[in-house]
C-alpha cells in the first residue's frame, strides 16, 4: 500500500478547491465511509503483522492531517462567504446626480424672463467673420473703437470680404445676421458664447452674453427703458436698483451702459464693484448705419439693442455671493455643487 501517493493525491487535490462546495467532495472523497482512508484500512487488515505495525501509524497521521487540513480551512471558507454574502446584502453606493452648471441655470431663467415679451432665441456663430462682428455694427477696418473688444482672432482663417475670422468678442454680431433673415418686425434674444483676452476677478476670457434686439415701426427710448426695467424687477425683484449711463458705442445712438446696485456690499462699495455699482453691458438705440447693413430702411424702422455678460448678471443676483467671475469658469466642483 503506498501512504506516499495516498498523500500526493491529497496535496494535488487540496490546490483546486476554492468554495465550500468543493471542500465537501474532497472531505467525502478521503474521509468519507467508502471514502480512500476508509479503503486504506480495509486493505490495512489484509497485511501481515509487521507490514500492519509499519504502515497503521503513518495511515493514521495521514488521516489526522487531512482531517485537521479540511477542519481548518471550512471554518475559514465559511468566514469568507459570511462575510460576501454581507456585503452582498449591504445598500449599494447611489452615483452622485450632477446638475446643471451655474452659467446654464442663468440662461434658463434669463430666457423665462424674455419669453412673455415674444422673445425669440437664437444662436448665432461663436467663430464668425470680422463684418459682423465689427464692421457691419459700424466699426470699420483700423477703427479704434475695437480695441475695447480684446478680439482673439483665428490664424489662417481671412475672407477678402468679410474680413478675419474671430471668436465672436460680443452676441452684437448677431444684430445684422438676424436683421438679415428679412423677416420684421424682430424681437431676437441671442444667447452666445464670446471671448476676449482678459482674466481678473472682474473679466474671464470665455463667457456669455445675452443680446436683445427689438425693431418695428415706431420704436423709441421709453421701450428700452421699460424693457431694461421690466428685466431687472423680474430677475433680481423690486427691490434692486438699476441705472443708465450715457455711453458710446458705434452701433447705437444715443448709447448707455446699464448698471445694477452691487449685492455683494448692497452698494457700499467693495473690492468687486469698488463703486457700489456693478456694469451688466450696454444698450441704446440702433444705429442708422447698422439697419443700412441689414437691409433694413431707417426711415422706416427703429429698433433698440441691449447686450449683457450672463455671468455677471448672475453674479448680482440677491445672495448668490459669489465674489470673483473666475469661480464660474474654473470647473472646481467644491464651488459648483454649492448651486
Ligand atoms: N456688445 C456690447 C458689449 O459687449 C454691448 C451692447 C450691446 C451695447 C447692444 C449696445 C447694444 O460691450
Amino acid at each position: 500500500m503506498q501512504i506516499l501517493e495516498l498523500k500526493k493525491e491529497f496535496d494535488n487535490d487540496w490546490q483546486t478547491i476554492s468554495d465550500s462546495q468543493d471542500l465537501e467532495k474532497l472531505r467525502i472523497k478521503y474521509l468519507g465511509k467508502k471514502g480512500k482512508i476508509a479503503q486504506a484500512f480495509t486493505e490495512l487488515k489484509k497485511l501481515s503483522l509487521s507490514e500492519k505495525k509499519q504502515i497503521g501509524p503513518e495511515l493514521n497521521e495521514l488521516k489526522k492531517e487531512i482531517e485537521k487540513n479540511i477542519d481548518k480551512f471550512s471554518k475559514n471558507i465559511s468566514q469568507k462567504e459570511e462575510l460576501s454574502n454581507l456585503y452582498q446584502s449591504l445598500p449599494g453606493k447611489k452615483p452622485e446626480m450632477g446638475h446643471l452648471h451655474v452659467t446654464t441655470q442663468a440662461i434658463r431663467e434669463i430666457i423665462e424672463v424674455f419669453k412673455p415679451l415674444g422673445f425669440n432665441r437664437v444662436r448665432y456663430p461663436e467663430v464668425d467673420w470680422d463684418f459682423f462682428a465689427f464692421e457691419s455694427l459700424n466699426m470699420p477696418r483700423e477703427h479704434a473703437a475695437r480695441d475695447e473688444w480684446e478680439t482673439f482672432f483665428i490664424q489662417g482663417l481671412e475672407d477678402k470680404k468679410m474680413g478675419k475670422a474671430v471668436i465672436t468678442p460680443h452676441t452684437s454680431s448677431g444684430q445684422v445676421r438676424e436683421m438679415l433673415k428679412g423677416k420684421l418686425p424682430i424681437r431676437m434674444l441671442n444667447i452666445g458664447r464670446c471671448g476676449r483676452r482678459q482674466i481678473d476677478i472682474n473679466h474671464i476670457p470665455s463667457f456669455y452674453q445675452f443680446e436683445g434686439l427689438v425693431i418695428d415701426k415706431g420704436i423709441n427710448i421709453t421701450h428700452l427703458k421699460g424693457l431694461l426695467d421690466y428685466f431687472a424687477k423680474n430677475f433680481y425683484g423690486p427691490e434692486r436698483k438699476t441705472r443708465i449711463r450715457p455711453f458710446h458705442f458705434r452701433f447705437t445712438e444715443p448709447s448707455f451702459e446699464v448698471d445694477i446696485n452691487c449685492d455683494l456690499c448692497l452698494g457700499k462699495g467693495c473690492r468687486f464693484c469698488k463703486s457700489g455699482w456693478v456694469e451688466l453691458g450696454g444698450a441704446g438705440m440702433v444705429h442708422p448705419n447698422v439697419l443700412k447693413f441689414g437691409k433694413i430702411d431707417p426711415e422706416k424702422y427703429t429698433g433698440f439693442a441691449f447686450g449683457w455678460g450672463i455671468e455677471r448678471t448672475y453674479m448680482m443676483k440677491s445672495g448668490t455671493k459669489i465674489n470673483d467671475i473666475r469661480h464660474l469658469f474654473s470647473n472646481d466642483f467644491r464651488f459648483l455643487e454649492q448651486f
